[in-house]
């Protein structure tokens, strides 16, 4: 495996487990001693420091200091195991027990002084732990490589990330269906190929956003299941330490099978990085039809001055550039998972610190991921649509949106539907000829377009009519979206 460099602390950790106290530790590494520098931990085997070139593009900290949180949890339910299998005497664990609670307050306080030498966070946290307890900060890292505790570092930040990131899709979801309760009864053109095509009620749509958005939120909700906490550099460890204690400890099913396949895996972050790229989709088309909606050509919708943008040059300008960028920071998002992708294509088993570019991109895509959904959220709080101007869009004459309701009436009169189909055609060119609406078109026209149609087929052709008959599951009739907000109140609230 590539990292050497965590043998040697795990080899001076040993000591006191076996001999006692700390003295022949502090003997044998009395240079470093004398040091708590984060850099200096790693670096007994060289001359000098690192070259600034290296450590300016190996330095971590700037982002993975968030783990902080993550990192300390890993270190308590390490140490505790340590002390309960008997590989650390209980006052060095209650020592770093304790010292791990003063980091935390400086980091939650924002008093943590990060330090030149500190590489990453896990290296920072403990280079502050020793200043702090003295050396039995050095003893922390016995039976523990920085490759499982990154790996369970991360697993662990996938695990808050998840639980932050479906409450808010929750959010943008209950702010849909406020708005199906408002306005869900409105009519206006389903478009495909953005072509009107049949009337819809705007419940219906805004309740398929609903829809999308819980299938994302499940792909979100699924969670890391396994610890990789005690694979050591990647082979496993020579302590008896006890897995399963720091597994369940740290709130997973079990520890990972496979130390190699723990320090290796990042199949969790991928798992995030696709959910979080799905639902920045969700998201981008939602942004587009907001977009489209805004528009003058529509008219449907119209977003809050707070929601709104203005142009440098056009002072009439009230443009919809929260809805736009829905769009584009998806480009964002998906990137991320493309990128861990790359990242691990064809990378041999076994850590490498290429995998420690997993977290810029992870952490790209969270942060805008989330806010994509506090935007969302923003602009459907403060929406409002234009029924008139949609009902307008739909009963257009030359749109013919009812088209379909003839070519269904003659069905039901046992005419087959390519027929029907034809038919109908038929009657479209000559409405579109004479310049006017299907239900204007005179009894004999109809009649000669199928000798099975009659005038009472006018009854059919509103477009209430067309939605009210849409009573299948999963049409748009008014009774079914009134009994979809129904249960997706009893579901969500
Ligand atoms: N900062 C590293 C990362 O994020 C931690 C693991 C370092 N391991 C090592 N063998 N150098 O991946």
């Amino acid at each position: 495996m590539s990292d050497g460099h965590e043998s040697q602390p795990e080899r001076d950790d040993a000591a006191p487990a076996t001999t006692e106290g700390r003295s022949a530790t502090s003997g044998a590494d009395g240079a470093r001693d004398a040091s708590v520098d984060g850099a200096a931990l790693l670096r007994g085997r060289f001359a000098g420091g690192v070259h600034p070139a290296l450590d300016a593009i190996n330095r971590s900290l700037p982002f993975d200091r968030r783990l902080w949180r993550q990192d300390i949890a890993g270190s308590r339910a390490h140490v505790r195991m340590l002390g309960a299998t008997g590989i650390l005497p209980k006052d060095a664990v209650a020592n770093i027990l304790r010292g791990l609670g003063l980091v935390e307050r400086e980091f939650a306080e924002g008093r943590f002084v990060e330090h030149p030498g500190d590489e990453d966070v896990h290296m920072a946290v403990e280079r502050r732990l020793t200043e702090l307890v003295g050396d039995d900060g050095k003893r922390l890292h016995a039976a523990r490589s920085r490759n499982d505790q990154v790996a369970t570092d991360l697993r662990l930040w996938l695990r808050d990330a998840s639980l932050e990131l479906v409450e808010d899709v929750r959010v943008v979801q209950r702010r849909l269906l406020d708005l199906v309760a408002r306005d869900g009864e409105a009519i206006l053109p389903y478009y495909t190929h953005l072509q009107r095509a049949q009337p819809v009620l705007l419940g219906h749509a805004l309740l398929a956003w609903v829809e999308m958005l819980e299938s994302d939120a499940r792909g979100l909700a699924r969670t890391p299941r396994e610890c990789p906490l005690g694979a050591g550099a990647g082979t496993g460890t020579t302590f008896p330490i006890d897995r399963e204690m720091t597994a369940r400890e740290l709130g997973f099913e079990a520890p990972s099978p496979n130390s190699l396949e723990a320090v290796s895996s990042r199949r969790d972050a991928c798992e995030l990085a696709f959910a979080m790229a799905c639902c920045a989709t969700t998201l981008s088309r939602l942004g587009a039809d907001l977009v489209l909606w805004c528009g003058r050509e529509y008219g449907f919708a119209r977003l809050g001055d707070a929601v709104s943008t203005g142009s440098s040059i056009m002072p009439q300008k009230r443009n919809p550039d929260g809805a736009e960028l829905l769009r584009a920071k998806a480009v964002r998002v998906s990137s991320a998972l493309a990128a861990l992708l790359e990242l691990q294509r064809g990378l041999p088993l076994g850590y490498h610190k290429d995998l420690q570019e997993d977290k810029p991109a992870l952490f790209d895509a969270y942060d805008t991921l989330r806010q994509m959904l506090a935007v969302t959220d923003a602009m459907l709080a403060d929406v409002r649509f234009d029924a008139a101007a949609m009902r307008a869009a739909v009963d257009d004459p030359s749109g013919y949106l009812l088209a379909t309701e003839i070519a269904d009436w003659l069905v039901v009169r046992g005419v087959s539907f390519r027929e029907a189909h034809e038919a109908t055609g038929r009657l479209v060119r000559e409405a579109e000829s004479r310049g006017v609406d299907l239900v204007a078109l005179p009894d004999d026209v109809l009649r000669a377009a199928h000798p099975a149609l009659d005038p009472s087929v006018r009854a059919a052709l509103t477009s209430d009519a067309a939605v009210a008959a849409r009573r299948a599951i999963g049409g748009t009739a008014p009774e079914n979206v009134r009994a979809q907000l129904v249960a997706w109140r009893a579901r969500i609230g």
